[in-house]
This record gives C-alpha cells, structure tokens and sequence, in this order.
C-alpha cells in the first residue's frame, strides 16, 4: 500500500483533503480542540504572571519555533509553477517513455533558481539558473534537473563541494552573498581550467537572464534513451523558450537588484495570473550510441563540452505550458524534492562522472533538507503513478500500510505485488557493456581540452555580447583583492582569445599575457549567440 492518491492536476484526494488543514469553520488547536481566543495568554489575572498550564500558548510558539527547515545547500532561491508537458510523438522512434508518445499529456511542476545565492537574495544576480522539471507520469515520476547553460564546472562530481564552497560567500565576513565577484571564486576557476567554459557563460549575457520565462534550459549531461525495440540512442535535452532569449544589461540587473529583489519571482508569477502562460519546446540533440560516446570527437561524457546545434540539430519533441501558480510557497516550491535518478522506462543514463555524484548527492541532501527519508510522500512529490513499495517507518511517515509481511516472496499476507517486466512497465536498466578497466582515480585524456569550446563560444558571440563579456570580466575581476589570482585569470582568458584578454587587461590596468595554449582552429557556432536568433524556433 503506498501514500494516498493525488488527482491529474495535483489535488489531494479522498484520505488526504480530509487530512490538509483549515478544513473546518473553527479555529482548533493541532489536536482539532476549538478555541474561543488565541490572542492572550493564560494568567494568573489580567497584570499577573502567564501560566505554564497554557497549552495553546506553548504549542503555538513551539510551531512557530519550528516554521524554517533548512535551505537548498544550492539553488536555494527559485520560484516554481504547474504546468502540463504535450508530447509530439516525434521521440517515439528513439525512446519507448509514456510521456513522449503521441499526443500524451503529462502534469509538471517547474522550479527556476540561481545557485550561489541563499533563499533571501536578489533575483537579477549574476549566476547561473537552475530550470528543473518534475513529470509527474503515469509510468513514476521523470525528473529533469537541468540549468540555463548548456555547460557544467566540472567533470567530476567530487569537486562539487570545492566549487561550492569556493562560490559561496567568503567564511568570514560572509560576502558578497549572490554573485560572483570574489577571490575564491576566482582562485578556483582560474586553478581548474576545466571550469573556463561555464564562467564565460556566467560572464556573457546568460548569466543575467531578462525573466525566467526568457530563458533556455538544458539537461546538460548526455542521457541515453532506449526505445521499444531495445535500441538506444544517445542524447542531450534542451529547453526553448517561445519568447526567446532575453537578457538584462548589467546596469539594469543591479537596479532591478536594489529596486525589486524578486524581479524574477514577481515577473513568472504576474504572468501566469495574467494568462500570459510560457511556452517552451523540449528537443533532443541525437548521436549514435557508439562504444566510444564521442560525437565528432567531442567526448559526450565530459559535462563541460557542448554539441553545437549546428553539427547537431535539436529536434522538437513536445510543448510545455506553465498555467498555475504554486498557492503555498513552502508546501510546494520549497519542499519539492528533484532527483537526476527519478527516471522512466525508456530513459537511461550515461557514464558522466559528473552525473554519477548528483545521483548520489540529491537524495542524500533531501533526507537532511526534508527531516528523514519520507519526503516522497509530501504532495508535490508524490508520484500519480500508483505505489506500492515496501519502504516502512521513519520520520514524518505518512501512510498507515497494510498487511504484517513487507518483503516478498512472502507467504502471509494473501499474495505479494506482482514483479513487473518491460512489457508491463518495468524499469529495466540498459545492459551496457563496461569496458575491462583497472581501477584508477583520474580523468581521462579526452577531457583535458579545457579551452577550445569558449574559443569557440567567445568567437560565437556578436560585438555587443562580446563587449558585455569583456564588462563582466573587467567589473567582477575588479572586485578580487589578490593580485594573483587576476593575473591567473588574465592567463586563462589569454588562452581563449587574444583581444578578450587584452581588453580585459587593459580595463585592470594590467599587461596582458601571452598564451600558453596554442590557440585552436574552431568554426564559430551561430546558434550560441543570443543576437540575430528567430524566436520563436
Ligand atoms: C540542486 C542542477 C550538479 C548537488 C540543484 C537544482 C538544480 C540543479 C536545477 C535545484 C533543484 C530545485 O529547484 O529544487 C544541476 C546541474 C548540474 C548540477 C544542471 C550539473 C550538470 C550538481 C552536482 C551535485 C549537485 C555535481 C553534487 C555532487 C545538488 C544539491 C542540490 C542541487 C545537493 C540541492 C537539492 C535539494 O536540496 O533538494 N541542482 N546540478 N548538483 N544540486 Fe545540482
């Protein structure tokens, strides 16, 4: 038996409306006792000392004691909202997942974010966004957890915390809290070259996207789909917006930061409640699942490359519409729990190291972040699909489950849940062959080009966006305090591109270096820019 149903459109049903608050005329106390005042505390006379016998007092306080649960370690600033995700069918030839055949529809919950900054800060930060999906199907839930760049970091999951911690505002004086303009920041992504690609994109125009609704989404990492006749294809997810995408300039990012600090939470949610629902195409970039993962020598396991649209095209596979508003911040947009491992028969994934730890990371997080390992029954988590597991116990359990036997075979309690098989909807995992390897701790020599694809991304861009990058460079070095670690980062630009360096030099007032990487012959990439686009595609 598993947790109470919800209904297509995520209404709680049946046992758990009657369990929601606020269901009666009167104010009760937790325990559902009516109340004739909840404005004074109990006292020995009016001007006398309050009683400890004053149970509502203690309990109303104690609640309220209790109100915050910790914030996302990342991502803890996002706005969220429902949504239903239209399949075109065309991915039905690659994938055999419900959610993409022909004409299905599938409810969704969308959570936007930034990363670095906590739950309090400004909207209109420089930093990347997070753009994460929750399919609520009717084969489990597929959740999509994808950022608003195509590129990670790193390449391996366990610099996670380095990066973060290097991100995050410094330990000591605990700024600057939302942006990043400091010198760990710096120090690490100068000393891990792997992480020059996604810092140039926080430096252009992405990173200070115009509105949530304006911006792309990308599942980052290379995913492998599996369809019905067993095959796979490899592929990478991308999210278009049918507003296009849009950017703030840096001045109008800072006023709107000091002006409206929820620019972003305020714009998606005014939106929606005016009928102006976004729209977004979901499309997969294919590449044959060859033994190797590479595509056109670029290595698909390695987080920090991109495949450019123009050596792969981005097929559209199907239409999302955010039309509802979250009606309780915490009880959705805070406690939705995303996880890279929530997957559906017919999508499988790759050996990216970097996917390999997020699968790991996300539950581990939400046992602390949600108080134990139930989370899954908090409505906005809860499957649609039926569940029937053997998960027992633990903190803020929910259900009350049947039976005395959970284990199975068992032979008490008057037959056990049926195993299913791919015919019946199992979620069987794709027998990839692993090659014969001895057991090592580095990095293969296909992710050691740390250079060539922002080459490409700088050489990509229009004059405007370029002079915005050098801005964005020039004012966020300007505010590191070590000498060192800028002139680092004028090495890392000078390997990218000799006029980005220099310009950003010039605007340090210091001499630009020479490259140590000789620079590589790359076609720019049209489709990178944010300039001369057609929108919608
Ligand atoms: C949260 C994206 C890499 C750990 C998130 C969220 C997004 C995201 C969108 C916010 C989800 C929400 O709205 O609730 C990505 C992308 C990555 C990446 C696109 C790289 C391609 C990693 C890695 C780790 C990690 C490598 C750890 C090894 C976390 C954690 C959270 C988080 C702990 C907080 C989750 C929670 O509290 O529910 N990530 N992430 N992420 N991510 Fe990642």
């Amino acid at each position: 038996s598993g947790p109470d149903t919800m209904s297509p459109t995520g209404q709680a049903t049946g046992a758990a409306q009657a369990r929601m608050a606020q269901s009666g005329a009167y104010l009760t106390d937790a325990q559902g006792t009516r109340l004739y005042d909840t404005d004074h505390s109990l006292k020995a006379g009016p001007r006398g000392p309050v009683l400890l016998q004053d149970h509502h007092l203690r309990e109303k306080v104690m609640h309220f004691d209790h109100e915050r649960i910790p914030e996302r370690v990342v991502h803890a600033r996002g706005a969220a909202a429902h949504g239903v995700f239209k399949s075109y069918g065309t991915a039905s030839a690659v994938t055999k997942a419900a959610f993409l055949a022909p004409g299905a529809e599938t409810p969704v919950f969308v959570r936007f974010s930034t990363v670095l900054g906590s739950r309090g800060s400004a909207d209109t930060v420089r930093d990347t966004r997070g753009f994460a999906t929750k399919f609520y199907t009717e084969e489990g839930v597929f959740d999509l957890v994808g950022n608003n760049m195509p590129v990670f970091f790193i390449q391996d999951a366990i610099k996670f915390p380095d990066i973060i911690h290097a991100g995050k505002p410094h330990p000591d004086r605990e700024i600057p809290q939302a942006q990043s303009a400091h010198d760990t920041f710096w120090d690490f992504v100068t000393l891990h070259t792997e992480a020059t690609h996604h810092t140039l994109w926080n430096m252009s125009d992405r990173g200070i996207p115009r509105s949530y609704r304006m911006m792309e989404g990308f599942g980052v990492h290379t995913f492998r789909l599996v369809a019905a006749d067993g095959s796979t294809t490899l592929v990478k997810f991308h999210w278009k917006p049918k507003l296009g995408v849009h950017s703030l300039v840096w001045e109008e990012a800072q006023l709107a930061g000091g002006v409206d600090p929820d620019f972003h939470r305020r714009d998606l949610a005014d939106a929606i409640e005016a009928g102006a629902y976004p729209q977004w195409e979901l499309g997969i970039q294919t590449f044959p699942d060859t033994p190797e993962q590479t595509f056109e020598g670029i290595d698909l396991l390695d987080a920090t490359n991109l495949v450019p649209e123009e050596l792969a095209r981005v097929q559209p596979i199907g239409l999302l519409t955010l039309d509802r508003n979250p009606s309780n911040y915490f009880a959705e947009t805070e406690q939705v729990a995303f996880h890279v491992g929530h997957l559906v028969p017919g999508v499988d994934i790759t050996d990216d190291p970097l996917l390999a730890g997020r699968l790991f990371s996300y539950l581990d997080t939400q046992i602390t972040r949600l108080a134990g390992p139930n989370f899954s029954q908090i409505p906005i988590n809860r499957p649609h699909a039926p569940v029937n597991d053997m998960l027992r116990d633990g903190f803020h359990q929910d259900a009350v489950h049947r039976g005395v036997a959970p284990y199975r075979p068992n032979s008490l309690d008057g037959g056990c849940p049926f195993l299913a098989s791919p015919e019946n909807g199992a979620y069987v995992e794709t027998p990839v062959r692993v090659p014969e390897a001895t057991k090592v701790r580095e990095a293969p020599e296909s992710f050691s080009d740390h250079f060539s694809q922002p080459r490409r991304f700088w050489l990509s861009m229009s004059e405007v966006e370029r002079e915005h990058i050098i801005g964005a460079y020039t004012f966020e070095l300007g505010k590191c305090y070590e000498q060192a670690v800028k002139e680092r980062a004028l090495q890392v630009l000078a390997n990218i591109d000799t006029q980005l360096c220099a310009r950003v030099a010039e605007g340090l007032g210091l001499p630009a270096p020479e490259a140590t990487v000789p620079p590589v012959d790359v076609e720019p990439s049209p489709a990178l820019s944010q300039v001369g686009r057609s929108w919608p595609t």
